[in-house]
């Protein structure tokens, strides 16, 4: 057994229900781009809505987090990671969370009491020192001298509002060494392993704090990092998470791990990463913008190290890597199977056309660089605009010649070109959990009246491929093989804006899946869904299954108006429209 199913034995019989991962992008939150936690796709439940598989949930979610992606290369970081998790809603709090890990890490996992170590809150402001964590530590046999009271690290939220709480980690000391007495978080010997949150309070983005309706427990703990803890290795790439595809990649390229490591971890971290993006039923395609950005910048940066390996990038080397890393997850993650063609075609098709003018650009940036002076902004945009460098491919490669790049200045021209700017969409890494404010619910009904009316007017083969919401527009996918004629689109609004005017009421239920879906009820990714669903009808004229928030009656939605009707990929269309107030 691995540890991600020891990890979920264990916490089933302690009463929880394994959830499915949810896809990396996640539906409906402009906030980020990708799931960065596990708890993410929990958010309304943590903030006290019911869910439907009940008070104690466990899983492991895929997780993107692309703010370190340049660190990739050393011995410890990835774009792409697993998350394991264990929740209680409004069920457990400190003592059975606190009690169970430490069963887990001693005697399901047989991680001696000596190597570990844990922090607990210290307390700041109006929050106090988490006393009660700290004593059951202590009743467990963690000595004092092995628990650090600290404050920064041990307080848990994602971004700058949302569900929140102190935090208890817990770390293993990895290293021959002999073990100190005395704890200290800093000895980076000492690594974090498991991070129990207790979540009991909501921070607003104004910084006002309020009690959570219910209190509950969040938890994580990486794969990658504890299985290289579990196997006694100090480069997570020598795990038996990594060994196969690293030694494929020896072999592809001829080259010893050794002496190559930078590269190989790159290619390894990067195209893994790109499948589980390409594979996601969002249906993300390398472009150059938000989540396609991304993907394009890890598949081109992946390319780049492989050349850098000699490897013939016309050769099949990259499905061969894609198709290793496939046959490792699809027994955890179904899509893999079904959208295998889907990522081996996306693989082939940026490589083609990068490799179109990799090696033109690359004798371009040799010219640029050749009188040793840093990158102008205007070279920089020239390599990105006639030759496909991502602006970070540039500058890691003046980095490896101690030069630097005009980011400035590049991002000066990127503007003037019309494009969106790389900052814009990285903005939303930093930013904190969805809204949900007044406007977002109102557009999500708005976008439940458009796939409705779409349905009506296009034809019943109209679904929804994707959905993005902010308080200033929303965005909404579907497919279809045609460009919209203005009257389709004039028909879909006036459809959507009767609607509003006819002061439907919104309803909500819960009911079993299969019920739901034999109801007619519309739904996006069925898999996604647990076995009790919730339901929101807008009268006859929607039914989807959908988590919410939706508004109560359609006439509080004003005046809907589609802004732009364009192509979003093959046989998919984008519509961004406005709500405006009468
Ligand atoms: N949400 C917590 C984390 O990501 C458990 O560390």
């Amino acid at each position: 057994m691995n540890l991600k199913e020891q990890y979920i034995n264990f916490f089933v019989s302690k009463g929880h229900k394994q959830i499915p991962s949810a896809p990396v992008v996640p539906e409906n939150d402009p906030s980020v781009l990708f799931n960065t936690a596990g708890m993410q796709p929990l958010i309304p439940y943590l903030m006290g809505q019911a869910h439907p598989y009940g008070t104690r949930l466990c899983d492991y979610q895929k997780c993107v987090r692309t703010n370190d992606l340049d660190s990739v290369g050393d011995t410890t970081h990835h774009t792409f990671f697993e998350m394991l998790g264990n929740w209680s809603l409004g069920d457990y709090f400190k003592k059975e969370s606190i009690t169970w890990s430490f069963e887990f890490l001693t005697e399901v996992l047989h991680i001696p009491v000596d190597k570990l170590a844990v922090t607990v809150y210290k307390g700041e402001g109006n929050i106090p020192f988490d006393e009660e964590s700290y004593e059951l530590w202590k009743s467990l046999g963690i000595p004092e001298s092995r628990i650090a009271k600290t404050c920064e690290d041990n307080f848990w939220i994602a971004g700058s509002s949302g569900p929140c709480g102190p935090d208890t980690e817990i770390f293993y000391f990895r290293s021959n060494e002999e073990v100190p007495e005395i704890f200290d978080p800093e000895d980076n010997r000492w690594v974090e392993i498991w991070n129990n949150v207790f979540m009991q309070y909501y921070k607003d983005s104004d910084g006002s704090i309020t009690d959570l309706p219910k209190k509950n427990v969040d938890t994580g703990m990486g794969v990658e990092r504890t299985t290289a803890i579990l196997e006694g290795v100090n480069d997570n790439y020598a795990s038996s998470i990594w060994k196969d595809v690293i030694s494929l990649i020896a072999e592809i390229s001829g080259l010893p791990y050794e002496g190559n490591e930078k590269s190989m971890r790159i290619i390894a971290d990067h195209l893994r990463t790109a499948v589980f993006i390409s594979a996601d039923p969002s249906g993300i395609k390398p472009s150059n913008t938000d989540q396609g950005y991304i993907l394009r910048r890890l598949i081109r940066r992946a390319i780049r190290h492989a050349k850098r390996l000699n490897i013939d990038i016309n050769s099949d080397w990259e499905s061969r890597i894609a198709k290793l890393i496939l046959d490792k997850y699809k027994k955890y993650y179904h899509e893999l199977e079904e959208n295998e063609t889907i990522v081996l075609e996306v693989l082939k098709n940026e490589k083609e056309k990068f490799n179109r003018t990799l090696e033109k650009g690359l004798r371009e940036f040799e010219k640029v660089t050749k009188t040793h002076e840093n990158i102008s902004g205007e070279n920089a945009f020239h390599l990105y605009d006639t030759y496909g460098f991502p602006i970070e491919l540039t500058i890691e490669l003046a980095s490896e010649l101690g030069l630097s790049v005009d980011e400035v200045g590049f991002q000066e021209k990127f503007k003037t070109h019309q494009e969106l700017s790389r900052t814009a969409s990285e903005g939303k890494f930093k930013g904190g959990l969805a809204g949900n404010s007044e406007i977002e619910t109102k557009y999500h009904t708005a976008t439940h009246l458009l796939n409705a009316a779409l349905k009506r007017v296009v034809g019943p083969d109209v679904h929804q491929k994707g959905s993005n919401i902010t308080d200033e527009r929303m965005r909404f996918d579907f497919s279809c093989d045609h460009k919209l004629s203005e009257e389709e689109k004039k028909q879909a609004e006036d459809l959507v804006n009767e609607w509003i005017k006819e002061e439907i009421p919104v309803s909500v239920e819960e009911m079993p899946k299969e019920q739901a879906i034999k109801s007619g009820a519309e739904c996006m990714f069925i898999e996604k869904y647990p076995d009790i669903v919730t339901v929101y009808s807008i009268g006859d004229v929607s039914k989807e299954l959908c988590g919410g928030p939706h508004v109560s009656n359609t006439k509080v939605l004003g005046k809907f108006k589609i802004v732009k009707e364009e192509a979003s990929s093959a046989g998919v269309r984008r519509i961004k429209a406005i709500l405006e107030n009468e």
